[in-house]
């Protein structure tokens, strides 16, 4: 059922759903979540079944503030302390050491837990009426299918659980803003190590903490983020260089192919009939737009989408590593 995120009657009464055990869609700046109150073992499990996510992907518990951060954790550290100075709230998410005996289900019972203080208005006014109801953070994945594109709107929430039952809460907030998931930083190594990029680029988070980021590292907990292939739309997706996608349009000739590009420098040759969806020059807007372009596409019922790949440059990284994986699927 979808609700208005600017009534404060549907914050109250998703506010309650959560207190008592139930799943609550929200949006956030970064895509929408699908919560549970994180001290509720058995709801936090609803959200794994709910999505089909396999039961070692530990989820990210949103929360209020810094202080709200800190119950959850044994000790927040030097790193996570300044990143949450800088960034919070916004889209960025810490893996710090868990609190013993908190959270375990969304921690997936490992040692360290994932925290993001998001900022959205409606995010932040759930998680206000929710804390006034005890609830002290709520555990989210994105609010899709395990492996499938992420939504951004709202109606996209209410078509990736339609058939699993018309019941589920889903705030309404608008378009996400960012677009992509939240950066996430592991703040748990002695060098703290960046496990998904995001809005927020590498370089901003190594200013913050007057070093450079580590390379992941191959024992570090799994996360499904991090999954070789995902976000993938139902059509399969190639990404390739600006010429070389020029070059396969022209062989293609008039085909017949159902087929998209998303292209940034790439026009469609003439007198193609082609779908076509033009890629923002500026990285930020076209994160904003990437997984609703994704969807609408696949909406369309193409069943190849040809992608340019993004310029290099790493303000490009988030939209580069979700259409990578996307590609990967
Ligand atoms: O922007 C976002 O982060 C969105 C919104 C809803 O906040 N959430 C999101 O959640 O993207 P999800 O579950 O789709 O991705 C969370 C990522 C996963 O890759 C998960 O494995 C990782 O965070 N993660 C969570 N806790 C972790 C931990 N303790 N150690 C390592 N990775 C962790
Ligand atoms: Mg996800």
């Amino acid at each position: 059922m979808l609700l208005s995120g600017q009534d404060d009657g549907a914050i109250e009464r998703a506010a309650q759903a959560l207190a008592a055990g139930e799943l609550v869609a929200f949006p956030t700046e970064t895509v929408y979540g699908l919560g549970a109150r994180a001290d509720d073992d058995r709801a936090v499990a609803a959200i794994f079944a709910r999505k089909g996510r396999p039961a070692d992907h530990p989820l990210i518990v949103h929360v209020l503030d810094r202080a709200d951060a800190q119950a959850f954790s044994s000790g927040l550290g030097d790193a996570a302390g300044r990143l949450i100075d800088a960034f919070w709230p916004g889209p960025l998410t810490i893996i710090v050491p868990r609190a013993p005996g908190m959270a375990e289900a969304a921690a997936t019972g490992q040692n360290s837990i994932g925290l993001r203080c998001p900022a959205h208005p409606v995010a932040r006014a759930l998680l206000a009426a929710a804390r006034r109801l005890g609830v002290p953070g709520v555990a989210a994945p994105s609010a899709n299918r395990f492996g499938r594109i992420s939504p951004t709107r709202a109606q996209h929430v209410v078509d990736e659980f339609s058939e699993s039952g018309a019941d589920l809460l889903v705030l309404d907030g608008g378009d996400c803003e960012v677009g992509i998931e939240s950066t996430i930083v592991d703040c748990t190594a002695r060098v703290p190590a960046l496990l998904r990029p995001g809005q927020i680029a590498r370089q901003r988070i190594e200013a913050v903490l007057g070093q450079p980021l580590a390379a992941r590292d191959a024992d570090s907990p799994r996360a499904s983020g991090t999954l070789e292939a995902h976000y993938a739309p139902r059509a399969k997706l190639r990404l390739m260089p600006g010429a070389m996608l020029n070059t396969a349009l022209q062989m293609l000739g008039d085909s017949t192919l159902k087929l998209a590009v998303y292209s940034r420098t790439v026009p469609l040759p003439s007198g193609s009939r082609l779908t076509r969806r033009a890629m923002p020059d500026a990285p930020d807007q076209a994160a904003h737009e990437l997984f609703a372009t994704l969807r609408e596409l696949d909406g369309q019922g193409v069943d190849l989408i040809w992608v340019e790949e993004p310029p290099a440059d790493a303000a490009w990284d988030g939209v580069r590593d979700r259409l990578a994986r996307a590609a990967a699927a």
